[in-house]
């Protein structure tokens, strides 16, 4: 075992992030929304095997997937929320299992917004930065040790984030730190409620795809340092919005280039740590990043979704028992597939997609 652990000295470096979040390593469990939820945003047990089982996995942190913040939008009708009293106490037990493991869960808050950034009015903008705020209290109330903000992949923040999407001549738009005013005020009201008590991670859009007309990490500097001013703890790079994610999921080198060149970026102008999972599907890929600075911490998605034991089966030497991820993407097509009531897997024996489905991917 100390054999292979020598391998990967920056990997297995422990990391503070925040005032209260000391990880064991720079390993994450990338964001997963499984859609294990009821048609109201409530867990059923699956939600807690699974995510008990990847915490068991050899990350030294993670985040659970998009919980929406506002009662009146959900990915899929299994995905979650977090909008009430009750949305919080049912998560309650999944953070009592993370501080049982030392293991620093986040909850991700997402806002998937009603119309587009350039027609929303000033009162629909006060009302979902609030949608912010009750999700965020309600995560340090039932003992979350970490949240993220979302603001990536086309939703809310990052449509606003976008000089293609938010063409609004306002406060909120016309330049790079006006398109940010909403990431930074969703920031600094969420931090003004939690404190130093919750880890605050942002995932920030670095590239939505859309070439010379969309948002670009050369965009971001002044964001960054605001993003740092603002009480952000860390930050996980992300790219694509639904009309351009192929392209990052299907093209591993251009993806981990981007990603790899926008870690090397913000670093100039934050302090920061940063990180991001880009269909990296090994820790010597993953040890040798972080040892050329490009990133502080590395994530895993689709390698965990196809293995809980990916991280540890690893560092103990024994790639040949890891079931490699595919890297097909089948399992982001189930989130908007109507004979999938869930998220499967082609290799994880634990949630193997149905044949009449896999048949169907297949062909077409
Ligand atoms: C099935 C599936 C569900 C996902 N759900 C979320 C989510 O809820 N929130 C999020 O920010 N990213 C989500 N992602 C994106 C991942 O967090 C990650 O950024 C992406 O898979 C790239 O990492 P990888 O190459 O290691 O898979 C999802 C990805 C997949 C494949
Ligand atoms: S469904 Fe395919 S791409 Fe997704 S995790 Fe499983 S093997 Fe990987």
């Amino acid at each position: 075992m100390t054999l292979y652990h020598s391998k990967y000295p920056h990997l297995l470096k422990p990391l503070q992030l925040g005032k209260q979040g000391k990880v064991a390593n720079r390993m994450y469990f990338s964001s997963v929304g499984f859609d294990l939820c009821d048609h109201e945003g409530r867990p059923m047990q699956e939600f807690f095997e699974v995510y008990e089982s990847i915490m068991d996995g050899g990350c030294g942190f993670g985040f659970l997937g998009n919980a929406s913040v506002d009662a009146s939008s959900q990915y899929t009708d299994r995905s979650q929320k977090l909008v009430s009293q009750q949305h919080a106490l049912d998560l309650k037990p999944i953070f009592t299992a993370a501080k049982q493991r030392n293991f620093l869960l986040s909850a991700q808050l997402q806002h998937y917004g009603s119309g587009d950034a350039t027609s929303l009015s000033e009162a629909q903008i006060e009302s979902y930065i609030e949608h912010f705020v009750q999700a965020a209290t309600l995560a340090l109330e039932i003992g979350a040790p970490a949240l993220q903000i979302h603001a990536a992949n086309g939703y809310l923040l990052s449509s606003f984030l976008s000089p293609k999407l938010n063409q609004r001549t306002d406060r909120w738009g016309g330049n790079a730190m006006n398109r940010a005013r909403l990431l930074l005020e969703v920031l600094k009201r969420v931090k003004a409620v939690v404190q130093d008590e919750v880890v605050i991670f942002v995932r920030l859009q670095v590239d939505d795809g859309f070439g010379p007309e969309g948002l670009k990490v050369d965009q971001l500097d002044e964001v960054a340092v605001a993003i740092e001013h603002a009480g952000a703890d860390a930050i996980t790079l992300a790219n694509g919005v639904a009309q351009t994610f192929a392209k990052f999921l299907d093209d591993a080198n251009y993806t981990l280039a981007s990603c790899r060149h926008a870690g090397r970026y913000l670093k100039q102008f934050t302090n920061l740590p940063i990180g991001f999972s880009a269909n990296i599907g090994s820790l010597e890929v993953a040890e040798e990043i972080i040892a050329s600075g490009d990133a502080d911490f590395i994530g895993f998605g689709r390698p965990i979704i196809a293995d809980h034991q990916f991280v540890n089966k690893a560092l103990a030497g024994q790639v040949h028992e890891i079931n490699h991820c595919q890297w097909d993407s089948y399992c982001l097509r189930d989130k908007k597939e109507p004979l999938a009531d869930r998220v499967f897997c082609c290799v994880n024996p634990s949630y193997l997609r149905p044949q009449h489905i896999q048949n169907k991917y297949k062909e077409n």
